[in-house]
């Protein structure tokens, strides 16, 4: 019997910039899925959940293809089809996995669950695994199996990501930096909106073909760039549509932000770090509007409390989780103040959790 572990994500900062050849900071937390992997030798293999009813048995003949009954096994079913097809043999095995992360709030659970998947099925075949090859292919699945457009950030964090420590992404090229994320006497507090995020998927879709448009726009002015990121700020005059160019400004402008808060967490200036975060967050609201009245009433009053550093949402948005960086001797008066005033405004319920940083996919013991 073998374990292994990998866990969901927060953004700290660079978000909607993944699709755009931009530079994220994410780190990884505490909360995660463990995967037990027990092997047989009849060639086949079980999936079983502890938070999911529907189990699912296939054999190596089988041919899998997505189905929404599948539910949750269609992301382990999507890596076993996509290994077979790298021409990996899949050996019999029993697949367990228990969470403890909270699902579709925006935390990468399902990068997770395709990570820890692969990530154990190649070690028992003793395959040596080079970890941004092992985020890429987890992308690959997720875009072509599950059949979500997302970018790289998630699947590269739950792939990389290190204690006490944010991954500085640049999607243009897929390399990283490691920049200390040591908050001494701050905790990173995790805010789950709780709100169902319905058309999430339409919506993001919608985002990447606003950007792809903004780049169109900025090519036909004759400035070869591969990326909206590298666009310079003052080519936004250049595109009259306002949507269009509200879409750009907050990934042009989100960029340099991401560029600032690596250096001043070098510089270990947090109060710097959350002016940024509170910057970020008003550009996803206001320019790539994806943020929504949930995030939004989370975030603002956050940004009010004294010694919170800086809020924002994280992630995809419509929906999901928001973080703050509060003071440790304020998290409990914060915790009650936010969702107090969550409940007043929504009529909705939100989860503050606080949350440690945590290393990425890995095997126990
Ligand atoms: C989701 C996607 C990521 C990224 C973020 C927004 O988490 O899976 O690829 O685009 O949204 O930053």
């Amino acid at each position: 019997m073998k374990r292994f572990f990998a866990p969901g994500r927060v953004n700290l900062i660079g978000e909607h910039l993944d699709y755009n050849g931009g530079l994220v900071l994410p780190v990884c937390i505490d909360l995660g899925i463990t995967l037990t992997l027990l092997e047989r030798t009849d060639g086949i293999v079980t999936l079983q959940s502890k938070s999911h009813p529907l189990t699912k048995e296939i054999s190596a003949e089988d041919t899998l293809e997505y189905n929404s009954a599948n539910d949750w096994t269609n992301y382990p079913l999507g890596v076993i089809q996509h290994l077979r097809e790298e021409g990996y043999r899949i050996n019999g095995c029993d697949l367990f996995f228990e969470s403890t992360l909270p699902e579709s709030s925006g935390l990468s659970s399902s990068a997770a669950l395709e990570i820890v998947t692969t990530f154990a099925l190649l070690q028992i075949h003793r395959v040596k695994l080079d970890s941004v090859w092992l985020a890429n292919f987890c992308k690959l699945v997720e875009n072509n199996f599950i059949g979500v457009q997302c970018g790289i950030m998630d699947q590269y964090a739950i792939a990389l990501g290190r204690q006490d420590q944010s991954l500085l992404i640049d999607c243009a090229n897929l390399s990283h930096t490691y920049i200390p994320f040591e908050l001494g006497d701050y905790r990173l507090l995790i805010m789950n909106s709780k709100k169902p995020r319905a058309l999430i998927h339409s919506k993001y879709n919608e985002r990447k073909s606003e950007c792809e448009e903004a780049l169109k726009i900025i090519h036909n002015a004759n400035h070869d760039i591969h990326h909206l990121c590298e666009a310079d700020p003052v080519w936004l005059d250049l595109i009259t549509d306002e949507v269009i160019r509200k879409r750009a400004r907050h990934v042009i402008s989100e960029n340099i932000r991401v560029k600032e808060a690596a250096k001043f967490l070098q510089m270990n200036d947090l109060s710097t770090f959350g002016r940024l975060m509170n910057a970020s967050h008003y550009s996803l609201q206001v320019d790539y509007e994806v943020s929504g009245i949930e995030l939004d009433t989370l975030v603002s009053y956050a940004q009010q409390i004294k010694n919170c550093l800086g809020a924002r949402m994280t992630g995809a948005g419509f929906g999901g989780c928001a973080i703050a960086v509060v003071h440790q001797t304020a998290v409990s008066e914060f915790k009650e103040k936010v969702a107090d005033n969550y409940f007043r405004v929504t009529g909705l319920t939100c989860e503050i959790y606080e949350t440690k940083t945590g290393d990425g996919v890995h095997a126990i013991d």
